[in-house]
């Protein structure tokens, strides 16, 4: 895995934009894993304003999302909508080509991708307990899309989301680590202190205690670190 140093959360959302527009553009029928968070906000911001610019066309793209919760009382939350608000909404893309993995068939999730032709980039971030989807810490590197019990770390940093703690799911369905290491490339986002140490852990040794750390030694897959969450790697 390649590390690639940016000066902020700014700089790194123009480049990956860029990195995906310009895929859309060379393949209109490219097939991207999208994740949800505060990470790929630029990214999907500067995605639009790329698409309005230059009129790209999305109407064949397929996507697929990393995750979803299970049983989101708050409606507002769930992740679908999260991808209306910050991309689907906001350029020309299907409807119906857009997926998120379904919690009464997970297994189903890993065979639809290999129908259409696997991802071609898969975007991720990074929790601070190391998850990436929401593949927490001792996850099965060979696991593929599945239901998890999310810990309380993860509800708790995700609980400024919703109306208080206990309105946080407490489980997902996710994209198993097999499957996103199947990507035929990975653009994980790291900014801010509070990643920092996953992303040391990430660098050090490719071990369950840190799930993100599958990618250690993928060719096919560099990490954006701003300043901050690259503090113990400079
Ligand atoms: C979201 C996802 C998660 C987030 C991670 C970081 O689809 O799969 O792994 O990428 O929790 O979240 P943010 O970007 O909000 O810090």
């Amino acid at each position: 895995m390649e590390v690639i140093y940016k000066k902020n959360a700014e700089e790194i959302g123009i480049e990956v934009g860029d990195i995906i527009a310009d895929l859309v553009k060379a393949k209109p029928n490219s097939v991207l894993g999208l994740a949800t968070g505060s990470s790929p906000i630029d990214t999907y911001n500067r995605i639009v304003e790329r698409a309005e610019k230059e009129k790209i066309d999305f109407s064949r793209v397929v996507t697929f999302n990393l995750d979803e919760y299970v049983d989101c009382g708050d409606e507002t939350q769930t992740y679908r909508r999260f991808m209306d608000e910050h991309l689907f909404n906001r350029v020309n893309i299907n409807k119906a080509n857009t997926h998120f993995p379904d919690a009464a068939h997970p297994e189903k999730y890993d065979e639809e991708i290999a129908k259409a032709g696997g991802v071609d980039l898969q975007l991720l971030g990074i929790g601070a307990n190391g998850h990436i989807g929401f593949n927490e810490p001792n996850t099965p590197f060979n696991s593929k899309t599945h239901i998890v019990e999310l810990t309380e770390k993860t509800r708790s940093d995700n609980a400024r989301f919703f109306k208080s703690l206990d309105d946080v799911p407490t489980k997902a369905v996710t994209m198993g680590l097999s499957t996103i290491t199947k990507a035929r490339k990975i653009i994980l986002i790291a900014t801010g202190i509070n990643k920092s140490a996953a992303i040391a852990l990430m660098c050090r040794d490719r071990d369950v205690s840190c799930p993100a750390s599958v990618l250690k030694d993928n060719k096919n897959a560099a990490a954006y670190c701003d300043e901050a969450a690259a503090k113990y790697l400079l």
